[in-house]
């Protein structure tokens, strides 16, 4: 009636959704259901037979709290509103009469992406050999185990990737004034992704450091 008891079912999902782990069982008169979650097997919800009647009972503990619900028809498991600190092995045992039966579910929880910002690199924007060349940074904050690319149209052009550490990222690219392709900067993880579209004609018009330096000069001469 129910998987073998060595399949980990793998779940991704992303921080602030809600996720089913599903037992696809309906929950038989006598059966017993019982989930566990992390490496010290504590019990978070459960389908207890006590004289004929089944009672329910989801943990308001500690990260649980608020988060739990069990389908009683099912016992299929829901965690609301899902955050990093639920991440880990979820375990389900069904105990019947005939037979106990388990199920693993291994969940992880992915940060929702920033979108990535794109702004003038100034410092090599106002050296003399860049004239006709306009130097870009993509850049994200606070972010693991994500890639940062840069497109241009559909092809990949660079990228690079953070694993587990939280940190910032910045991916630079040189584009001709002139070149109207379609430029984007895109940050994904294994299940979702953020595109920043480049507006050459906006970030590319003037040099942001040239108003400056005019400036300066003007003030020099005075002297
Ligand atoms: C759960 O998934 C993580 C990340 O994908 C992996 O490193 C880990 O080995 C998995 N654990 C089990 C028990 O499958
Ligand atoms: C971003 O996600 C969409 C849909 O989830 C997918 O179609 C697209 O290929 C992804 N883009 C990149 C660059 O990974």
């Amino acid at each position: 009636v129910f998987g073998d008891s060595d399949e980990v079912k793998s779940v991704s999902v992303t921080e602030g959704d809600s996720v089913s782990l599903n037992t696809d069982v309906k929950v038989q008169r006598d059966d017993q259901i019982l989930w566990t979650f992390g490496p010290k097997e504590t019990r978070i919800a459960e389908i207890i037979k006590r004289d004929q009647i089944n009672f329910i009972f989801v943990s308001n503990d500690g990260r649980f709290r608020d988060k739990l619900q069990m389908d009683n028809q099912t016992g299929s498991l829901t965690i609301r509103n899902i955050r990093s600190e639920h991440t880990g092995l979820y375990k389900l045992q069904i105990i019947s009469n005939k037979e106990t039966s388990n199920k693993r579910f291994n969940v992880s929880v992915y940060a929702c992406l920033p979108a990535p910002v794109i702004t003038r690199n100034s410092s090599i924007c106002s050296s003399s050999s860049s004239v006709s060349r306009c130097s870009l940074l993509c850049s994200v904050v606070n972010v693991s185990a994500v890639t940062l690319s840069w497109y241009k149209g559909n092809s990949l052009l660079s990228s690079i990737s953070v694993s587990d550490l939280s940190i910032s990222l910045s991916l630079p690219l040189e584009v001709e004034y002139q070149e109207n392709n379609i430029y984007s900067c895109v940050i994904n993880n294994p299940i979702t992704n953020q595109t920043t579209h480049l507006d050459i004609t906006q970030l590319c018009h003037t040099c942001p450091g040239m108003s400056v330096t005019l400036v300066i000069v003007v003030v020099l001469l005075k002297l």
